[in-house]
């Protein structure tokens, strides 16, 4: 496992931005898997800032993303399918044919992931994948005690994360209470991730995933399995770390 340690959310994100740029400058149609929240934001802003500023293209790329809640509609401001055409996808040259994100409004979800996981077979797997990592150690919405094989599936929200989200909507019939997402085995078939963590609310999540041991209660210390993981970390978030670090670099074999 690789970790670089930055000094700031700006020099992480620029180094997250960096290893996506240099994927697609090595193969043009890479499959890259995106994350939403709040922790990529900056990673996708560089990204629009290379587009624009260097001619990054993106033509070729295809996309999946991680994941959707249940319910609601490609434009409502909660989805992240506009999540993703609002903060990334609108502003680069993506091929809008080789966007997937898994769809919500489905009627029959349990075919649609099944349908997701061949779309991606059908691409040859997924090059790159960017994550992020939750308080409690989950990567995407594979909370503690998801199967760490787990594929794409629908997965009830906790009690938690439907509470914290009841204040972006008007109506709280409205909360989703599902979300389909990647499974962990889905997202270590992927050839390489890329774990962004900023803040000291991760340190905690991170000191687990990287120094503690692979359990299902903490679904990102899978990680440790993958053979090209880099974590890319703000001194913040690295700041519970144990082991010694060096110029901002450790390399895990
Ligand atoms: C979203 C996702 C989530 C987030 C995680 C961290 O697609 O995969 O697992 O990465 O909840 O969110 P932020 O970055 O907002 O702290």
């Amino acid at each position: 496992m690789l970790v670089t340690i930055k000094d700031d959310y700006e020099s992480m994100s620029e180094q997250a931005a960096q290893i996506v740029a240099e994927q697609i400058r090595r193969k043009p149609d890479s499959v890259i898997g995106f994350a939403t929240g709040s922790t990529p934001l900056g990673l996708y802003n560089e990204l629009i800032r290379m587009h624009r500023e260097t001619g990054l293209d993106f033509s070729k790329i295809t996309t999946f993303n991680l994941d959707e809640y249940v319910g609601l509609p490609p434009e409502h401001d909660q989805g992240y399918h506009y999540f993703m055409w609002e903060n990334l996808f609108k502003h680069i040259n993506v091929d809008p044919r080789h966007v997937y994100i898994p769809d919500g409004m489905a009627d029959d979800i349990d075919y649609f992931c099944e349908w997701y996981e061949e779309q991606m077979a059908e691409v040859r797997g997924l090059d790159l994948q960017i994550l992020g990592i939750g308080a409690n150690g989950h990567i995407a919405f594979n909370e503690p005690g998801s199967s760490l094989g787990s594929r794409t599936r629908i997965k009830t929200l906790t009690s938690k994360t439907v509470k914290d989200n009841a204040r972006f909507f008007d109506d709280p019939e409205e909360v989703p209470k599902y979300a389909i997402t990647m499974g962990i085995g889905t997202i270590m078939d992927a050839r390489k991730l890329v774990l962004v963590a900023s803040s000291e609310g991760k340190a905690d999540a991170i000191q687990a995933t990287l120094e503690g041991p692979i359990t299902a209660m903490v679904p990102a210390t899978i990680v440790q399995m993958h053979q090209q993981a880099h974590v890319v970390l703000d001194t913040e978030a690295a700041s519970k770390l144990e082991y010694e670090h060096h110029e901002g670099i450790v390399e895990r074999k």
